[in-house]
């Protein structure tokens, strides 16, 4: 069996258990904020201004430990990746944020990255439940484009 099968069964022991995930569901290790903005100052920067990057905040202590909360206030449903970072979106990163993986288009797909996250990413979470089943007391409704122009984080500028 290969790593990535072990990580996957790793992943859906714990999702089963109601631990926290260090793996996503394809079997790549989350990394956290902090490593993307090594090399993606503009985006991490306005990123930290948005509601995202603070909605672990919203938690109570003891819903902070909670694994229906947390799936959609934090990263990959674990408590140590808090609020929605950037691999709720792009995907975990482990696989993709080497240098010499990320400068080819290609080779970052294959190691997990999600370059585009479409309207399919978002409504995992902005939804009146997750994929799990997990409501969403507070949704009142969700327009894809609208909430893309509202604030994702700044994009490079196109040279
Ligand atoms: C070692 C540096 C480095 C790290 C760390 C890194 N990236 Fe990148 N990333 C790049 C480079 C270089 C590119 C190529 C395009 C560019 O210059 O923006 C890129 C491209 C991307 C793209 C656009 C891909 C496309 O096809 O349009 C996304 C999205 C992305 N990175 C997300 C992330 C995320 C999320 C993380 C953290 C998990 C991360 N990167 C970590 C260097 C890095
Ligand atoms: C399916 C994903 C999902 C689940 C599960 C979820 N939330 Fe949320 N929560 C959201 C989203 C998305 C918003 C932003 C409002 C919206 O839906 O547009 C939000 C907003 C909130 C807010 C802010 C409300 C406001 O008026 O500003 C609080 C507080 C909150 N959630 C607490 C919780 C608690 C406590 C739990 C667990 C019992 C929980 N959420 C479970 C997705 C979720
Ligand atoms: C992991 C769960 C999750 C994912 C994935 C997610 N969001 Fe959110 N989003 C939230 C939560 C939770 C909040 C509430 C933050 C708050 O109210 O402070 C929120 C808030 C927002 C807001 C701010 C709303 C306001 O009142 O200003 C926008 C805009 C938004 N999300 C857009 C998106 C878009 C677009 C995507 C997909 C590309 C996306 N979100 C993906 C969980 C998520
Ligand atoms: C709520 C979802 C969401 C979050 C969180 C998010 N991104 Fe993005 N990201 C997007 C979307 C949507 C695009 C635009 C894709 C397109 O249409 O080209 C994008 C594009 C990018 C790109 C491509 C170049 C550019 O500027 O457009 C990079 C690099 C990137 N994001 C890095 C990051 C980093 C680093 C973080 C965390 C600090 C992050 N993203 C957090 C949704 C998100």
């Amino acid at each position: 069996m290969n790593k990535k099968i072990l990580l996957a069964i790793a992943a859906i022991l714990c999702l089963g258990l109601g631990i926290g995930l260090t793996v996503s569901a394809a079997g790549h290790e989350y990394v956290g904020a902090a490593k993307c903005k090594m090399c993606h100052k503009v985006q991490s920067t306005s990123w930290a201004a948005t509601k995202h990057a603070k909605a672990f905040d919203l938690l109570k202590p003891e819903e902070q430990k909670n694994p229906k909360c947390i799936e959609c206030h934090a990263t990959g449903n674990v408590a140590d990746h808090p609020s929605v970072q950037c691999e709720a979106c792009h995907d975990a990163g482990k696989d993709y944020m080497p240098m010499k993986v990320m400068k080819d288009p290609a080779a970052a797909k294959a190691a997990g990255l999600n370059a585009k996250p479409g309207k399919e990413v978002c409504v995992k979470c902005h939804a009146a439940k997750s994929p799990t089943g997990n409501p969403n007391a507070n949704f009142k409704s969700f327009n894809y484009e609208e909430a893309v122009k509202k604030g994702i984080h700044e994009h490079k500028p196109k040279a």
